[in-house]
């Protein structure tokens, strides 16, 4: 069994999936110690790609959504390799949009009635005033497609029509796309691992987590928090909670189509009605700091190697016997 984890120099990308080189060399080992023969490609070209193909590989363990080529296109990793016939990991192109953007996520699921947080978009000097934004203070801004606390902290959380302002024109200059204004949600924070088994068991990891206070009473997961790792991640102690948060998290997943695994983010508003945030379709996978292991760890008692296993599992069913020679495939008795 071949099996090749795809990665690539990602420390300019918004969305990083499994992480940095570390991460993925912690998900090669796991992989290597389960037995199988097992590489690691740090892809920068559609030649990088197209050589993986020539391997013919059993699985390709996807560590990124995409590479960004130098021309600046995109290759869609999970296209790429199903116009190939390569069985690979986790949701397909389709699904892994409502990971690039949250609005479509948020979209696609109030339309099927899942809650998410009200919202809408700006662009700088798009209103005038207060009183023509759709949605009355406060507010939440965050950019639409990124990740890892990017373009999130405590300017986020904005109250009156200057910071409002201020914050879409920064998030603006920097990600160059229209901002996600929310309705901000002021109760506990949760985040939900789940892994879908070969049987379609769902094996799910709730948690809570709680962001580290800042100076004006905050409690924001934003790049700085996530970078320090000083929030706290525990499990939810309130059992009527717990399952409003797993039920909330199940019909995600299965409402938007995901295959193999996905980290879904929920928070509550201080009424304890929960509210989906976003969808993790190529969670982080940091050994020791990333939240799906530890999810799956806190909730599940599963370890680090464990988590990996489970989630190739699905994947691993799907390979296909390899192609007989042709005297088999024409043998005619
Ligand atoms: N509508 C909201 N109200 C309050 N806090 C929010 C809201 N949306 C996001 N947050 C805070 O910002 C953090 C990051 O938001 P999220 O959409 O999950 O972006 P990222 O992709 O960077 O993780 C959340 O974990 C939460 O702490
Ligand atoms: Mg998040």
């Amino acid at each position: 069994m071949k099996i090749e984890i795809v990665t690539t120099q990602n420390i300019n990308l918004n969305e990083t999936g499994f992480g940095a080189l570390k991460a993925c060399n912690r998900v090669f080992d796991s992989i290597e110690k389960m037995g199988y023969d097992v590489k690691l490609n740090i892809c920068k070209s559609k030649r990088d790609l197209d050589s993986i193909v020539k391997k013919n590989p059993d699985l390709v363990v996807l560590a990124v959504k995409y590479i960004s080529l130098p021309n600046g296109n995109n290759v869609w990793l999970s296209e790429y390799f199903s116009r190939h016939g390569i069985n690979f990991t986790g949701s397909s192109r389709d699904v892994l949009r409502f990971d690039s953007n949250k609005i479509s996520a948020k979209l696609y699921l109030s339309n099927k009635g899942i809650k998410t947080a009200r919202y809408f978009t700006a662009i700088p000097e798009q209103y005038r005033c207060a009183g023509e934004l759709p949605i009355k203070f406060p507010l939440f801004l965050k950019p639409t497609d990124a990740a890892n606390g990017n373009g999130i902290d405590d300017f986020s959380f904005v109250t009156n029509f200057s910071e409002f302002e201020s914050k879409v024109l920064s998030l603006y200059n920097k990600f160059r796309a229209p901002v996600l204004a929310e309705e901000y949600l002021d109760g506990r924070e949760f985040t939900v691992s789940i892994i879908n088994k070969p049987n379609n068991e769902l094996i799910i990891s709730p948690i809570e987590i709680v962001p580290p206070e800042s100076k004006n009473g905050l409690r924001i997961l934003g790049k700085k928090a996530k970078i320090d790792n000083c929030e706290e991640l525990k499990s939810i102690n309130d059992d009527e909670i717990k399952s409003k948060v797993i039920n909330l998290a199940i019909n995600v997943f299965l409402t938007l189509g995901v295959r193999d695994f996905g980290r879904i983010d929920i928070k509550a508003n201080t009424a304890g009605e929960c509210f989906f945030i976003e969808a993790n379709l190529v969670p982080g996978m940091t050994y020791g700091s990333s939240y799906f292991p530890k999810s799956c760890e806190i909730e599940c008692a599963l370890t680090y190697d464990e988590v990996i296993q489970l989630m190739l599992e699905s994947a691993l069913s799907r390979t296909k016997p390899k192609t007989p020679p042709n005297n088999y495939i024409n043998a005619d008795y």
